[in-house]
């Protein structure tokens, strides 16, 4: 079975964003001291970009923004997606084949956080750096570090944004919820439930907030492959085995926008009315969505800012320096603590959007 690597302490994970703000060494590039060889390479070697399957809109926007990025700062790059039905196995050919070609810094967004020990130990050994992109990869030392978004933040948003938006509609509970989680084999799904069940918890336990199914357990709450359709059937029979004689359901906490999308579909289809439900990812259907006050939030990561900061990273790499990071502490993948760089995730409400997307060419237009 596999094991899912939680987040270890979220305190020190504020206080390390914390230090990061007022600038300690750790923020800046530096000779050596980062757990990757710091010897440098040749200015125009290969660098290798695996990524999963294509399962919401940031995952497209990366492979162009990677393919581009590294090809101005002069690197050759081979960036390339797991399939949607071999996914492992492709990604661990694909990874194999990078390190065949000679990669020098081979980054990571994980399919399946625990099924890539052999890859990694073989990229490793060929003397490879290996970034982990947005996915911790686990049960394995051979990861150099850690680039993504403060997880569990993003799902402490995501929980308090459920509690808002109903109290907003609703001002006194008790309220009916039903929680969604990611799929098991990626080590942020687990991390995001576990930071909405930090806010929802303790009112769990007071009796204010109702899992009206009792379906409160990560694994009950799972959708394999972050697939939508699996987030709909499991809704469908949801509304159907607890909702069918009337019940109201107040809010969804949904894990990002895909299956947030799903659940709205469901709800709409069993005639209901549409509860408080959260997202993730500001994809350009769910943003649409918020404006038009159907789904309740979303999360801005800006996937510019996330793949910037990895070039950052494999450029301070490529000239002998240990690249920057703001979270020595928190990432424990279960063999070893992978020293992060975390950027900040933002809320959307439709309040807000149009001033979290100002800067953002494709979403902009969608607030106006
Ligand atoms: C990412 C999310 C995304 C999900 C499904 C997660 O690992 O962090 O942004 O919604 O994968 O693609």
């Amino acid at each position: 079975m596999r094991k899912m690597i939680t987040k270890a302490v979220t305190v020190t994970a504020v206080a390390a964003l914390a230090l990061a703000v007022t600038g300690c060494s750790s923020e800046r590039e530096g000779q050596g001291g980062g757990s990757a060889d710091a010897k440098g390479f040749a200015a125009d070697s290969l660098i290798g970009v695996a990524l999963p399957s294509k399962t919401s809109e940031n995952w497209v926007l990366a492979g162009d923004l990677f393919t581009n990025g590294l090809k101005d700062a002069g690197f050759k790059s081979d960036v390339q997606y797991a399939g949607s039905t071999t996914t492992v196995a492709d990604q661990q050919n694909q990874i194999s084949a990078m390190i065949t070609k000679g990669a020098k810094v081979i980054v990571i967004g994980a399919a399946d956080a625990a099924q890539l020990s052999t890859q990694v130990k073989q990229a490793k050994e060929s003397g490879a750096v290996v970034i982990a992109y947005d996915r911790l990869i686990t049960h394995t030392k051979d990861v150099d570090y850690y680039v993504a978004f403060d997880n569990f933040k993003v799902g402490q948003l995501q929980g308090q944004a459920l509690l808002d938006g109903m109290k907003a509609k609703k001002p006194k509970g008790p309220w009916t919820v039903e929680l969604f989680s990611g799929s098991p084999d990626d080590n942020n799904s687990s991390v995001f439930f576990n930071g909405a069940m930090n806010v929802l918890k303790p009112l769990i336990a007071k009796g204010d907030i109702v899992v009206g199914s009792g379906q409160s357990d990560v694994k009950q709450t799972a959708i394999q492959g972050w697939k939508a359709e699996n987030a709909q059937q499991r809704m469908d029979s949801l509304l159907t085995s607890t909702y069918g004689s009337g019940k109201t359901l107040d809010g969804m906490l949904s894990p990002n926008d895909t299956l947030a999308r799903a659940i709205l579909t469901s709800v709409k289809g069993a005639g209901k009315p549409l509860p408080v439900v959260t997202g993730q990812d500001s994809e350009v259907e769910s943003v649409k969505s918020i404006v038009a006050g159907e789904q309740y939030s979303t999360i801005n990561k800006d996937t510019r800012k996330l793949v910037a900061e990895v070039i950052r990273m494999v450029k301070a790499l490529q000239a002998g320096k240990a690249p920057r990071i703001n979270d020595p502490k928190s990432y424990d993948n279960g063999v070893k603590v992978v020293p992060a760089y975390l950027l900040p995730p933002v809320i959307v409400t439709k309040a807000n959007a149009a001033e979290a997307y100002a800067n953002d060419p494709k979403l902009a237009p969608l607030t106006k």
